[in-house]
């Protein structure tokens, strides 16, 4: 039999001006994180998301961790965050020597409940770290209104959410601080790469010197802090300026991708896609995701192994931070249990979903889901 051409699932297009910026970095030798293409990033994506300062780091996570220790969080604290995310999210507040306090998610957008967040607010709670999931913004509003009583710092995870807005207004202006992911399958990359944006000059401030070591500043190589080699190098940085050249190209690309895969797909018995808008945003689709039924009488682990026996590459949902064996062991979330999280986390999956995907790929990837659930 002939083995049909596997489909990535993720590709990304870098044939705008990456070659020509890349080919400058080399021609000047600017190639560290001291080189022009980062303050041309920073500045031009902070201004796009509508934020006074962007600062560059080596990736999303990271972004995370130098947030969660300029807000001053530690020993004490409590972080209310979904348990649906990237451990990445955990982590920064893990290693920061705080504690993690997780709320299920939402069963039909994937994002955190809202409604949760307020019976785990304490007097050690000191910030919400809000993660927008796989192309749908979290319901912001109520959110912020809650932050505000409570006088909670709201750290905003926007590293799926390039382009995307929550009632008009930028994802990535909501938090004190916010971050976004530059990885190759996010709407725009630079290979590996990060940003954190804020309004507040001190932060901003905060975050550069913890991404450079805590060097002071009047004198080299004496450090009152601890720090950490975040940065991000001019290289990354020059991709990055191409790729915001064309975000909203990207975007748009995302949506006809996401409409198109519904057309394919509406009406297959057996899946829940994901929804095309909310009341307050439409969909920019970070990636294509889907949640079998329970009627389906297999697991996502199942359906991505015989996906993949027909050349489609799949990636499972991520798994909830309260069944981290890391955790666990840890003492967190002892007896917790959020069950909508537990059962996407094991009945969802995304298809291929890049920037580079042909129609015809799109038409194979979505007869190869219903051919599974026939
Ligand atoms: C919501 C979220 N936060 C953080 C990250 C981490 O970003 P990175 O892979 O750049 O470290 C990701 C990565 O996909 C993510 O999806």
């Amino acid at each position: 039999m002939i083995q049909p051409i596997f489909i990535p699932v993720n590709e990304p297009l870098l044939n705008g001006n990456e070659e020509k910026y890349l080919v400058e970095c080399i021609r000047t030798g600017w190639i560290s994180s001291e080189g022009p293409f980062i303050k041309q990033f920073e500045e031009q994506f902070a201004a796009r998301v509508g934020r006074k300062f962007g600062v560059a780091v080596s990736n999303g996570s990271v972004a995370l961790d130098a947030a969660v220790i300029a807000l001053g969080i530690g020993q004490g604290d409590e972080v209310i965050m979904p348990t649906f995310t990237i451990i990445s999210c955990a982590a920064a507040i893990v290693r920061a020597g705080a504690v993690p306090v997780v709320v299920d998610c939402d069963s039909s957008t994937w994002n955190m409940d809202i409604a949760q967040i307020e019976a785990r607010i304490n007097l050690r709670t000191k910030a919400i770290m809000v993660v927008h999931i796989f192309g749908l913004p979290v319901d912001m509003d109520p959110l912020l209104a809650l932050a505000n009583k409570h006088g909670l710092k709201v750290i905003e995870d926007a590293a799926e959410m390039h382009g995307q807005n929550y009632r008009g207004k930028p994802c990535g202006s909501f938090g004190d601080i916010s971050t976004f992911s530059f990885y190759p399958n996010k709407h725009i990359t630079t290979g590996e790469g990060g940003m954190i944006v804020t309004d507040d000059a001190i932060l901003a401030e905060k975050c550069r010197s913890l991404r450079n070591l805590c060097f002071k500043p009047e004198q080299r190589f004496v450090h009152d802090e601890l720090g950490w080699n975040f940065r991000m190098s001019n290289l990354q940085a020059a991709l990055g300026v191409a790729q915001l050249e064309r975000l909203d190209e990207f975007v748009q690309i995302k949506r006809r991708m996401g409409a198109r895969y519904t057309e394919l797909l509406t009406g297959t018995p057996g899946i829940q896609l994901p929804l095309a808008h909310t009341g307050y945003a439409d969909n920019i689709y970070w990636v294509y995701s889907m949640v079998l039924d329970d009627s389906v009488p297999f697991d996502a682990k199942d359906a991505m192994t015989r996906l993949n026996k027909l050349g489609i590459g799949t990636r499972p949902f991520f798994w909830p931070m309260h069944e981290q064996p890391v955790f666990r062991r840890m003492g967190l979330f002892a007896g917790k249990s959020y069950p909508v999280a537990e059962r996407i986390a094991r009945r969802g999956f995304y298809i291929p979903s890049g920037m580079a995907l042909t129609a015809e790929q799109m038409e194979r990837s979505a007869a190869a889901v219903k051919e599974i659930l026939q």
